[in-house]
């Protein structure tokens, strides 16, 4: 099976008929990557300067815009004008708007309950050498984050890559998410009624950890740590081409980012009854194979 699905659409407001309309949702929604090899994100002549490493702090790795709080985060310091920080800044959200355009051409049915996220400008290169196994992005994952819970809602991630240099972003893609979950999920542990209020309470996360945030926390890291499941699972290997924009469902889709530097990334998230098909979810398909809801809350 080819899990990228490739379109021809070349303009971030393009018009699309409705029957190309759900073969993009549906092909999404069950976990394939949507692949836009002719949907260029255009730098400014003047933004070109800042298709370098030197612009990031390392230690955050994006130079990230957060909706709600407003400016940029993970700047180095000493760097830049006043000048600079607000082009940089025009650049992401230049980024960030166009995203959107996309996402309601392409998706509109998602508009009304659609949350626009943090939006990136990644110039630094992929990192081979993580600090421990769970943060090693080289291994094949679907993304759950330990301080950041979900909660159940879909993170919805809009790529592009603008290295100037023909790199390609090397991405493997691995085997649907409900067969990973068949394997791995008995492996895994409920969670303990005072765990997910403590590390609240310790702020730890940044808001309640379901059951649900827990499990997809526990496959994250079972898989990282499974080299043989790493070398030997079903997989593909992808070059997207500077120029191109793709699609995903990262909290679904098995990837692992390999290779590449000089990338943007939009998140969106959505909650899981707003798919079309919100079986595909894995809230839903982790709730069916243990036959119970894991969010108290609804
Ligand atoms: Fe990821």
């Amino acid at each position: 099976m080819n899990i990228i699905k490739t379109f021809n659409f070349n303009q971030w407001d393009t018009t699309v008929d409705s029957s190309v309309r759900d073969e993009v949702i549906d092909a999404l929604e069950h976990g394939h990557v949507i692949a836009l090899p002719q949907l260029e994100f255009k730098l400014l002549p003047e933004e070109q300067k800042f298709l370098s490493p030197d612009w990031a702090d390392k230690k955050s790795k994006n130079i990230s815009l957060r909706p709600r709080a407003g400016g940029v985060s993970g700047l180095k310091g000493a760097i830049g004008s006043e000048a600079d920080l607000s082009a940089i800044q025009a650049m992401i959200q230049r980024y960030a708007d166009q995203s959107l355009q996309l996402i309601s051409a392409i998706l509109p049915s998602y508009m009304p309950n659609l949350t626009i996220a943090n939006t990136s400008f990644r110039p630094l290169e992929v990192e081979t050498r993580a600090s421990s196994y769970r943060k090693d992005d080289t291994r094949l994952h679907s993304d759950a984050f330990p301080s950041n819970p979900t909660q159940g809602t879909r993170l919805l991630r809009v790529f592009n890559n603008v290295n100037p240099y023909g790199k390609p972003r090397v991405w493997r893609v691995g085997e649907p998410f409900d067969k990973m979950a068949e394997a791995y999920l008995p492996k895994t542990k409920a969670l303990l009624p005072m765990q997910a209020w403590l590390m609240k309470q310790l702020h730890i996360t940044k808001r309640t950890r379901t059951e649900y945030d827990h499990r997809m926390l526990q496959l994250h890291d079972q898989l990282k740590a499974d080299m043989h499941y790493q070398q030997h699972a079903p997989q593909q290997s992808v070059n997207f081409m500077p120029g191109t924009t793709w699609i995903v469902y990262s909290d679904q889709v098995l990837h692992a980012a390999m290779a590449g530097q000089y990338m943007m990334e939009q998140t969106f998230s959505l909650p899981a009854n707003a798919l079309k098909w919100p079986e595909t979810a894995p809230l839903k398909v982790l709730e069916k194979m243990l036959n119970k809801p894991l969010i108290n809350s609804r």
